[in-house]
Parts: C-alpha cells; sequence; structure tokens
C-alpha cells in the first residue's frame, strides 16, 4: 500500500480584524475590538501568540479603517525599551518584547467594508497564494494547556485537507452556534458532512460548534470569490465551507480546553475572569473578588 503524500505544511495565518466589533459600541467608536484587553494583553496579541506556539510564520492582518493601533501594537517600541533597560525593568521589557514579531512577518491587506467574515478571508487570498492557511477569529479567544491551534497542526500534519476546531454545547443552546453534521461525534478526528446555522435543539445534527480556529485549502478562495450574499446580507465565510464539503476531505477535531467568546459582553467579562484566575500575580486576588460579589 502506497503512503498517503505528507500534507504541506501550514505557515500562513489570516487574522480578520475590519469588523465593526458593534456589540462593544461604544468602547469601539475608535478603538478596535482586537485591542480590548484580557488580563494584560489584547485579544489580538492572545491569539497572534496561540498562532506562534503553531508554528506560523507569517501573520497576514484584514485591516481596516481605525485598526493602525493593532499594526503599532506588534512594532518595535525602541523608546519604551530603552527607558525600561536603563530603569532595570527586565521583566517588564521581557512582556513588551513578547508583543513583536519579528521583521518581515506582518503582511497588512485592507477590506476597505466590513462585507462580511468571507470577504475579510477572501481579501488575503493574493497573499496566501496556492497554500493551505489558518484562519484564527481575534475575538475568539481559546484556553487550554495547549496553543488551540497547535493541537490543530499536529492532526493536519497527519490528515491534511481543512480541519476546523469545534467545542461541545449544551442541546438546549445550539440555536445559538454554528453546528456541526457528523456522523460519529466520539471520533477524535470527525468527517464533517455539513454547516448548520444556529439549528433548534430538536433539528441540530451534533452538540458540536464551529469555534473560530481553521485550517483550510487554498480551493476554499474559489468559492469565496463567489461573493455571495447570505446571512444578514454579509458574505460569510461558512457559506464558502459548506460548499467546499464534499468536494475536499473536511473534518472537525474538539479542542482540549475551553473558547471565549470575547465580542459579547458576558464572553468578554468571563474570560477576564478565567485568565486573571490563571495568572500567579493576581489569581488569589481575583478569589477575594468573585467572593465580594457573589
Ligand atoms: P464578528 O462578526 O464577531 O465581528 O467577526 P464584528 O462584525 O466586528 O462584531 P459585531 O458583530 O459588529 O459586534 C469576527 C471577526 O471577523 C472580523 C472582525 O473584526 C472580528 O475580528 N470581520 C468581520 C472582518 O474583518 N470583516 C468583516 O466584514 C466582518
Amino acid at each position: 500500500m502506497s503512503t498517503p503524500p505528507t500534507p504541506r505544511p501550514v505557515k500562513k495565518a489570516v487574522f480578520p480584524v475590519a469588523g465593526l466589533g458593534s456589540r462593544f459600541l461604544p468602547a469601539t467608536k475608535a478603538m478596535p475590538k482586537e485591542m480590548l484587553t484580557i488580563c494584560d494583553r489584547p485579544l489580538i496579541q492572545h491569539v497572534v501568540e496561540e498562532a506562534r506556539a503553531a508554528g506560523i510564520e507569517e501573520f497576514i492582518f484584514v485591516t481596516g479603517r481605525h485598526k493602525e493601533l493593532l499594526e503599532e501594537h506588534f512594532d518595535l517600541q525602541f523608546e519604551l525599551e530603552q527607558t525600561l533597560e536603563s530603569r532595570g525593568k527586565t521583566a517588564l521589557l521581557e512582556k513588551v518584547r513578547e508583543a513583536e514579531l519579528p521583521a518581515g512577518r506582518l503582511i497588512l491587506t485592507r477590506q476597505a467594508k466590513p462585507l462580511g467574515l468571507g470577504h475579510a478571508v477572501w481579501c488575503a487570498a493574493r497573499i496566501i497564494g496556492n497554500e493551505p492557511f489558518a484562519v484564527l477569529l481575534p475575538d475568539v479567544l481559546m484556553k487550554g494547556q495547549q496553543s488551540c491551534l497547535k493541537q490543530m497542526v499536529e492532526t493536519y500534519n497527519k490528515v491534511g485537507g481543512n480541519l476546523i476546531a469545534v467545542e461541545e454545547v449544551p442541546r438546549a443552546e445550539t440555536k445559538n452556534y454554528g453546528i456541526i453534521d457528523t456522523k460519529d461525534q466520539t471520533l477524535p478526528v470527525m468527517p464533517v458532512a455539513g454547516l448548520v446555522e444556529k439549528p433548534e435543539p430538536d433539528k441540530a445534527p451534533s452538540t458540536l460548534s464551529v469555534v473560530g480556529r481553521y485550517i483550510f485549502q487554498p480551493e476554499l478562495f474559489e468559492y469565496l470569490s463567489a461573493f455571495e450574499k447570505g446571512a444578514g446580507g454579509e458574505i460569510q465565510l461558512t457559506d464558502a465551507m459548506a460548499k467546499l464539503i464534499g468536494k475536499q476531505p473536511f473534518n472537525a477535531i474538539r479542542f482540549d480546553g475551553k473558547s471565549y467568546d470575547c465580542g459579547s459582553r458576558l464572553g468578554f467579562i468571563e474570560a477576564n475572569i478565567a485568565y486573571g484566575l490563571s495568572d500567579p500575580e493576581i489569581s488569589q486576588g481575583v478569589k477575594e473578588v468573585l467572593k465580594r460579589y457573589v
């Protein structure tokens, strides 16, 4: 029997950051949603770190108006670093340097109008070229022992094709999520037969929701380039994914950890509690604060 070809490695990741962040107005009137802070670093940094841990080498931001802060965050802050160095603040200096990307690794493209997540991903098509790539939604944090994308890349390197991360949700709540259709939801790598947006609990084909981490083959762009409008009049990533299913291998894995939807106020507060409780410097303090309020 011949061995299957080794999948082409995933070295590029797309971070769509051009959305309006309307659920977070007025906070996001002038500041990008992706700069909202969870514990000690902005959302975008958490997600870039997840991608770095997975071996990503090129970081493609699809940005828009009023999003300049995002690129600045990853710049070298020469004066700040000099000041911290001269004052012997080594630990802080380390933290500042963690938020830098090596020269030439941050690539920017623009989405002139927020026409939808699918359109934002399409804006990176020329930069991706004919390679597999990852997409990470920066308003979703994946907290676990290991980077979620790293777990995905490890599986991808064995199975290839397209791969998404999914998470178990209570059946009563399926109508809040995109749910996958899969025959056996106990398999470690689950072939995806379809995607259903926000199904009622009795109609949901599984209880596994799509959580904002994807590895795609470049053929996805063929479907995105049709610019078909879907739910809410937006060009949806889910619609292009649905078209790819059945034509190329399309699998899902459960992420070993928990997702936080930081694009909603409640998810954002929960994430701050969770990350605060994992921060050795403040975890005891966070517990005491919580006790005072509940
Ligand atoms: P969301 O739908 O969660 O973000 O998209 P949003 O549209 O900014 O937020 P609300 O719903 O108005 O509150 C997930 C990610 O995709 C990006 C967003 O910036 C966010 O990081 N996105 C969304 C784009 O880059 N372009 C779009 O047209 C839509």
